[in-house]
């Protein structure tokens, strides 16, 4: 592991700026030094609180009221969420005290963990309480052997965990987010529907692509169609940024064929991202958030999941259905574009770019938060 800060040379003024440099996007090395120094250091959407007790099928990372669980991976690290009978929520690693077997598997319903491997047993809040067969072991303190915390914070109903116990708090990343969407009815909100996408390109490179409109004339022909890409624009806060897509004026001709009819109350949706790796879009009716997850440096695993109010709804079921499809119609156009870049970015003849000023001033902004993070040791 490098141990000295990387520096990325990019310059603070877009204008004179030139692009992160390619072997950001292809050496293995980098992607290891990210994990600990950005995906370990940031706060990382896991998860989802709900009514129901979590489902065993491991793709609901939701946990329900009470003494409940799931688990998840964070930059390769496997985590548990749980619930306790009063309601408290923690997040601890996955990792047994004995010798490191997974606590716990998948999620569901229980007030006591036993490791799946010679079954050693924590309660909710972390205490070890069940140590078979340990008679003899010497100097052994059960009280210093429960579960290891980490940090665990809510928005809403997303539940977020961070490794690094002097990361600031959630509400520092989020900065204005929850004012802004604050009309927007969170309560009640239920998953619809997940979809997952791997996709053969550096987690950057998606992230990259999604910073910026620049594309979309040329690369998104449906998006085009419903947007108004003279206003497009993005703002870059703190930690995140806002892109305004404003749904363009409906010409009588091409009615029936879009999307996003003016007039349905749309025009207010809320695009941002956070960094690292999180996209959330707000529209008066519903939420998805997109999370980008590296599974190599070459290899990113890119998770969709869609929440409305009232999911049995024939009219409901019907947008779902229009929004995930028309969602997949983007990404499929995405997905293309990213593989393609990635394997420009392994020529020879490619090191850096240029930013468009105009356009390209979200990219900008994440590759100044990498260079932070990356520069801290
Ligand atoms: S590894 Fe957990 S009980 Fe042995
Ligand atoms: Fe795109």
């Amino acid at each position: 592991m490098i141990t000295k800060p990387l520096h990325l040379d990019v310059h603070e003024q877009i204008e004179s700026a030139q692009t992160l440099a390619s072997r950001f996007y292809t050496d293995p090395a980098i992607l290891e030094i990210e994990k600990a120094r950005i995906f370990r250091r940031t706060w990382q959407l896991v998860g989802t609180l709900s009514r129901e007790c979590g489902e065993v099928d491991g793709l609901k990372r939701t946990i329900s009221d009470l003494e409940s669980f799931f688990t998840a991976d964070v930059a390769g690290e496997p985590i548990i969420v749980v619930r306790d009978k009063d309601g408290v929520l923690r997040a601890f690693s996955n990792v047994c005290r004995h010798r490191a077997g997974p606590i716990a598997l998948g999620s569901g319903c229980k007030n006591v963990l036993r490791c799946q491997y010679h079954g050693w047993t924590y309660t909710l809040d972390g205490r070890l309480i069940g140590t078979p067969d340990v008679e003899g072991v010497e100097f052994f303190d059960r009280s210093t052997m429960g579960m290891v915390p980490l940090r665990c914070e809510t928005w809403e109903q997303f539940i977020f965990v961070n490794f690094d116990a002097k990361a600031e708090p959630l509400s520092a990343f989020l900065g204005q987010i929850p004012q802004q969407a604050q009309g927007f009815r969170f309560e009640g909100l239920q998953f619809a529907e997940r979809r997952d996408y791997v996709i053969d390109c550096n987690w950057k490179v998606y992230v990259d692509n999604y910073l910026e409109g620049y594309h979309i004339p040329i690369a998104h022909p449906g998006l085009m169609r419903e947007i108004d890409y003279a206003q497009y624009r993005t703002d870059t806060f703190r930690y995140y940024s806002q892109q305004f897509a404003p749904i363009r004026a409906q010409k009588s001709e091409d009615a029936g064929e879009r999307m996003y009819a003016p007039g349905t109350g749309l025009q207010q949706a809320l695009y941002f991202w956070v960094f690292p790796n999180l996209m959330i879009n707000i529209y008066p009716d519903n939420i998805s958030t997109n999370l980008i997850v590296p599974l190599s440096h070459e290899k990113t695993l890119t998770i969709f999941e869609w929440f409305f109010h009232d999911l049995e709804s024939a009219a409901n079921k019907e947008r779902i259905k229009r929004s995930v499809a028309f969602s997949d119609e983007v990404q499929q156009e995405d997905i293309g574009l990213c593989e393609n870049v990635q394997r420009g970015l392994r020529s020879s003849t490619y090191d850096r770019g240029r930013y468009s000023v105009k356009r390209e001033n979200g990219v900008h902004h994440f590759h100044m938060l990498l260079g932070e993070f990356l520069g801290q040791v």
